[in-house]
């Protein structure tokens, strides 16, 4: 799903140029970009753009791995076969993204070890609405149409990003998001259209909940996010946090007004000047508390996380000896 915390990390500042060697590989890069070129793996990068890609990507995989369990806690809940379903075949779905997205990290130069080791040590970040809890049957709607729908606006561009191996995963990505968007969507206009009074007031508290949160997924401000600016200027990033949540809120707008739910905001209105909508602060102390590790549900899901890759470590000698057999096969044959 979802990018948020990817402009959340430390600034690192340019590696200095050591030889005429690599001023002139660095001079071409960045002509490559500036010419609008994709970067391959096994083409020269300066290590700053290295472990930028690094940082978001595997921050990237994680919030797909992590974003796994809110959901999943509905699978054996989920009202109808149909709707248990569509919901396995999502949570499956944010499974192959996270391994697109470690598999894409892995060509830099990184293992998956070391991502994962990162992610279970609270090293990593990964996206803080995944540290909300799902309350409801309607919470899982709700997740399909906001937070899925979030991560659509964050994605799309980042099918352009200039790491082409990047760019590549993220356009799959897109299309599974794009479904995974209507699913919730459709499902929540189900209970707002035929649904029972409780079933309505049910969507509109997951709303009221998921609401905000939602739109901290697009990061911090432009101006509190300091490796935007860079991201631009190398092609990874195409445009900038606050632009896309002002995208999110104009969009979000007619679809809210189209299942009958309000969205939990006071000062929300059509500022026909700008020809966008005008939208109240966000909970900027809210954001960064999550983020930092203190969300409703950080230890629980860091936790879930660790308890998976421990009782998995029968599967993975498996795999590994099973490879190995395999490979002394071959060579003897
Ligand atoms: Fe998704
Ligand atoms: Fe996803």
């Amino acid at each position: 799903m979802y990018t948020q915390a990817m402009s959340v990390g430390p600034q690192e500042t340019a590696a200095k140029v050591q030889s005429v060697e690599e001023a002139q590989a660095q001079q071409a890069f960045d002509a490559r970009i500036d010419a609008g070129d994709f970067i391959e793996a096994k083409d020269w990068m300066p290590e700053h753009y290295r472990k930028t890609l690094v940082r978001q990507i595997s921050q990237h995989a994680h919030s797909e791995i992590v974003g796994m369990l809110p959901e999943g806690n509905w699978i054996t809940r989920a009202p109808t076969l149909k709707r248990k379903a569509i919901l396995l075949a999502k949570v499956q779905d944010e499974a192959g993204h996270g391994l697109y997205l470690y598999s894409a990290a892995e060509t830099l130069g990184t293992s998956r070890d070391q991502m994962l080791d990162a992610l279970h040590t609270g090293k990593a970040k990964y996206s803080s609405i995944f540290n909300y809890p799902t309350l409801s049957w309607a919470d899982v709607g709700v997740i399909g149409w906001l937070v899925d729908g979030a991560a659509i606006m964050n994605q799309v561009p980042l099918c352009r990003c200039s790491y082409a191996p990047y760019a590549r995963a993220m356009i799959r990505v897109c299309r599974e998001e794009s479904f995974h968007q209507r699913q919730g969507f459709e499902s929540l206009l189900t209970m707002t259209q035929h649904g029972t009074d409780a079933q309505r007031a049910m969507v509109q508290d997951a709303v009221d909940r998921w609401w905000w949160p939602s739109l901290m997924m697009f990061g911090p401000e432009d101006k509190d996010s300091p490796n935007s600016e860079q991201s631009i200027r190398w092609g990874i990033k195409r445009i900038t946090n606050d632009q896309l949540r002002q995208k999110f809120v104009d969009a979000c707008v007619p679809q809210a007004a189209l299942l009958g739910v309000t969205l939990p905001d006071p000062d929300l209105k059509w500022n026909a000047e700008r020809e966008a909508h005008d939208f109240g602060r966000i909970d900027w102390d809210e954001f960064w508390r999550v983020i930092n590790g203190d969300g409703p549900c950080n230890r629980e899901r860091l936790a879930a996380r660790v308890k998976a890759w421990d009782e998995g470590a029968w599967v993975r000698e498996a795999a590994l000896a099973y490879a190995k057999k395999q490979a002394m096969k071959e060579q003897a044959a």
